[in-house]
């Protein structure tokens, strides 16, 4: 996800500030980087790649002034380019702003201002951002009451900072994505996280949702949108600069657990219209395939399994491969979409099994994290989980989003009667998330189970993929053997495992007949003494047969998938945390795999 600093009052330090901020903001992951600093007038530099690449265009260029912002993109509207890089700026040259979010609105926006006669010069929606400013210091707005009034044009989620040519501050405002104030004697800063200014202060205000900064020479401001002084409290970090990037979770995967109710409210954002019923993926143009092939690998191919399903109901012949064993799969058939589902956009067997689809003439599409990347690139159509990037080697977040997306994308596809339902579910979703965060009892469960031999998941239905990403998630960071089935299948042959020392970890939700079935399969483990671990939202009585419940709200199974899978995750990393195991590099294990 982009990284914000922005800073006055340090200085002739002021550049060197910055772009030290922005290495402290790598971890979040980006593709271009950038600053602006402002006096008389607005200097500016940016450039695609990494913080080394901005180093070297700075050393070309001189940049002066006490004022400034950065900035660190992770691409989401136009590729990483010099020209999509942040700052932006207006047609006059005298405003930069930088953006993290996404602005919903920006196309009409966009659209009025290049009426109105403004040039555009990137993809980006941050781009309107500067020249809605430049519009109101023309109408002889004073340039905090500019930067306001721009800001109240704006939908969709922003942390923005800005400065302008002649204005010894820089202005900021937040809602929906984070931004933090760092106070000093003399200096003060802005981030979107506090390891961007943590070696120069502890002292730290969190800005909320509506608010905004002004922060100058004199110290700083924070009040309403519209000039309602806020009072803040400021808080002290507790923990030490060498911490850095963990938002103080012990590890990126915790923090990337936690991170999944933002995420999901982002993949949804400005796609789903509750009131109709219905979800716009438009921009992907005219999608009616009479068959739908996904393939993936590894937690990727979990939830493929799960969109295979999603679109089986909605009437579309739909498989799941294994991308590794595509090749020697069936061809695609007729007028098949063939969909490779992957986080990274760079899994070499993803990549090869698209190559090889669209050989056999196939139309592609990527359903991927990261923008620019191969298979967004190569693929004829890309669709965006939006889940902000990934540094945890097990993938925690883009399971949930990946989900969500391909409920969005069956929903976009088709006309599934129920949508409605679906939708309303989708929506709850990120809170509910954040209730099975509040309240598990996860960390309890592996506890008990810490010295387990093995470790079974067992699911039906959209169940049965989260069983198999239980066990991919607890063999992956535990070290320990771990196996997830489809409920029926236990008694076919894995049940001969089973024993009074291998938890059976059992996902059952609502009280119909695949519920009832898998109840069933309970009882027969309950019989050989294994113990049970429940995931269950309470409307079977698998409860009865359970050691342990670990509770989900009811809700659509579409949408208690990714509930159950949220637990499972915490009993994973809590077990391997119990463990001491190197959670966010597992032995062996790599976060892109790039050979075949
Ligand atoms: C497991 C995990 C891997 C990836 C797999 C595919 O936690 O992260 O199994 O899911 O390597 O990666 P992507 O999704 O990048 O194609």
């Amino acid at each position: 996800m982009c990284g914000i600093i922005g800073c006055v009052g340090r200085g002739d330090e002021t550049l060197d500030t910055l772009v030290h901020g922005l290495s402290k903001l790598e971890y979040r992951g980006y593709d271009s980087a950038g600053v602006a600093m402002a006096s008389g007038g607005v200097d500016l530099c940016k450039t695609a790649g990494k913080i080394e690449d901005l180093r070297d265009a700075l050393s070309s260029v001189s940049l002066s002034g006490s004022v400034g912002i950065g900035h660190t993109r992770w691409s989401t509207h136009g590729p990483p380019t010099n020209a999509n890089a942040h700052p932006h700026q207006d047609c006059t040259g005298d405003v930069a702003v930088v953006h993290n979010g996404i602005i919903e609105n920006y196309q009409s926006l966009r659209d009025e201002l290049v009426s109105a006669g403004h040039t555009f010069t990137s993809d980006t929606d941050t781009e309107v951002v500067p020249h809605l400013i430049e519009d109101e210091l023309a109408d002889g707005t004073a340039p905090e009451a500019a930067v306001r009034s721009a800001i109240s044009r704006l939908e969709g989620s922003y942390a923005i900072a800005a400065v302008i040519a002649g204005t010894e501050a820089v202005f900021a405002a937040r809602h929906d994505s984070p931004l933090v104030l760092g106070l000093t004697e003399g200096a003060t800063f802005l981030a979107s996280d506090v390891p961007a200014f943590r070696d120069f202060t502890d002292q730290v205000i969190y800005l909320d949702d509506g608010e905004f900064a002004r922060l100058d020479a004199d110290g700083w401001a924070v009040s309403t949108l519209d000039g309602s002084p806020v009072e803040k409290e400021v808080n002290v970090v507790e923990w030490d600069p060498e911490e850095t990037g963990k938002s103080g979770y012990d590890h990126y995967m915790l923090k990337e657990i936690h991170e999944q109710p933002r995420a999901l409210r982002q993949c949804l954002r400005g796609r789903v219209d509750e009131m109709a019923g219905t979800v716009d993926i438009e921009d992907l143009g005219d999608l009616s395939p009479t068959g739908v092939q996904f393939v993936a690998c590894g937690t990727s191919y979990h939830a493929a399994l799960y969109g295979a399903q999603l679109f089986r109901e909605a009437g579309i012949p739909a498989q799941a491969f294994l991308a590794s064993e595509y090749a020697t799969a069936v061809p695609p058939i007729g007028d098949a979409l063939v969909v490779g589902v992957t986080q990274s956009g760079e899994t070499a067997d993803t990549l090869s099994a698209l190559r090889e689809a669209r050989k056999r003439g196939a139309r592609t599409m990527a359903v991927t994290n990261v923008v620019g990347s191969t298979a967004a690139r190569e693929c004829d159509h890309a669709f965006y989980i939006r889940a902000g990037p990934e540094i945890g080697v097990a993938a925690s977040k883009t399971f949930s989003t990946q989900l969500a997306a391909l409920n969005l994308l069956m929903l976009g596809m088709t006309n599934e009667e129920g949508a409605r339902e679906v939708i309303a579910a989708l929506r709850e979703l990120p809170g509910n998330v954040q209730r099975i965060l509040d309240e598990s009892n996860a960390e309890a469960v592996a506890e008990t189970y810490r010295d387990a031999d093995s470790y079974f998941f067992i699911g039906r239905g959209y169940q049965f993929p989260v069983a198999l990403e239980g066990a991919l998630k607890m063999k992956e960071i535990t070290y320990k053997h771990a196996e997830g089935f489809a409920s029926g299948e236990l008694k076919h042959g894995p049940l001969a495992l089973v024993t009074e020392n291998t938890p059976v970890f059992a996902v059952v939700t609502g009280d119909g007949e695949q519920a009832r079935k898998t109840v069933g399969n309970v009882k027969e483990v309950e019989a050989r003494d294994a113990p049970v671990v429940a995931i269950t939202d309470g409307q079977s009585d698998v409860g009865r047969y359970a050691d342990h419940v670990l509770e989900l709200p009811e809700t659509h199974p579409r949408a208690a998938a990714v509930l159950a899978n949220t637990h499972l995750q915490l009993l994973s990393y809590h077990t391997a945390a119990l463990l001491g195991r190197n959670i966010d590099k597992p032995r062996n294990l790599a976060k892109s795999v790039t050979v075949e």
